[in-house]
């Protein structure tokens, strides 16, 4: 039995997912395999013939990130493989950013064999957490994340019915106000102020390879807003302007360290 997790992460909540999955898995002595989509080659399609594919995903504006909507138009599968989505979010709800990749799945043929869901902290810079809140926060995703592991380990099954024209429609709607969202975001120029020792952690957890180092980081254009940069600075200077830096309260999921966020 072989399984494949096809992950997007920032700061490192999704991959605690993956790594919880692949804890059980291992004690079973099956085989697993931890991808980060951010490495793979998305110009052409992807075939996978593991037994059991997971992906795993983030929320960003009510959707799923680009990146990873990208990938599951390139994923190809065999009809036997159980194939589970598991969207994650900071409080907002991870509805729109299961269906919009089960919704790309289905039209590829690809039947999503269950989805999952989990409200973690978020990690957007709008969100400042006491101590006890982000505990208490931390403490309820982990029921849930053991609660999913055990229905991936046990493949258990939930289709989702097909969506009709109706819910495709209101998804739609829905679409273009992320859409709008996101274009918002993308306008927000992250920058280094003068705490920067040129370090350069942020160059090397940007998945998107968005950041070249020249003393310091220079933003180039391929950003997808995940905030890997700005919550694993040392020196907290990473930010958009106008950020209040000082009250920053930097995130990174506790089961995940930095140098596993590393891509060079
Ligand atoms: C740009 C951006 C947009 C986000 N939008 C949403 C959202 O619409 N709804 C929500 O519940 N969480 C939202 N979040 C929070 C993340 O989905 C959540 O913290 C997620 O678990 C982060 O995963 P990661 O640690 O694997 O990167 C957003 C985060 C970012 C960075
Ligand atoms: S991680 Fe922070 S201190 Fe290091 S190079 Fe990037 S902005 Fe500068
Ligand atoms: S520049 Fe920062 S926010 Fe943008 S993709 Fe890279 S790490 Fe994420």
């Amino acid at each position: 039995m072989k399984t494949e997790l096809y992950y997007f992460t920032g700061t490192g909540n999704g991959l605690h997912i993956a790594k919880s999955v692949k804890e059980s898995l291992v004690q079973r002595n099956e085989a697993v395999e931890l991808i980060p989509i951010n490495t793979l080659n998305l110009s052409q399609s992807l075939h996978s013939s593991a037994n059991r594919i997971g992906i795993i995903y983030p929320t960003y504006a009510m959707t799923a990130p680009a990146i990873v909507k990208r990938f599951a138009e390139k994923l190809r599968v065999s009809s036997k493989s159980y194939v589970f989505t598991y969207a994650h979010c900071g409080g907002g709800g991870a509805g729109g950013a299961t269906s919009s990749i089960v919704d790309i799945l289905s039209d590829n043929d690809i039947i999503v064999t269950n989805t999952f869901q989990t409200r973690f902290p978020s990690n957007s810079t709008l969100f400042k957490y006491t101590d006890e809140k982000l505990e208490s926060i931390l403490s309820k995703s982990e029921v849930s994340v053991k609660e999913n592991v055990r229905a991936i380990v046990d493949m258990v099954e939930n289709i989702r019915p097909k969506s009709n024209s109706l819910n495709r429609a209101s998804r739609k709607m829905s679409g273009i106000f992320s859409s709008a969202l996101e274009n918002h975001l993308q306008f927000k120029v992250i920058e280094a102020n003068d705490n920067c020792n040129g370090c350069s952690v942020c160059s090397k957890v940007c998945p998107m390879e968005n950041i070249e180092m020249n003393g310091k980081p220079q933003f180039k254009s391929n950003c997808e807003m995940c905030f890997a940069c700005i919550n694993n600075c040392p020196q907290k200077s990473l930010g958009f302007k106008k950020m209040n830096r000082k009250d920053f309260k930097p995130y990174r999921h506790p089961n995940v360290n930095v140098k596993e966020l590393m891509y060079r």
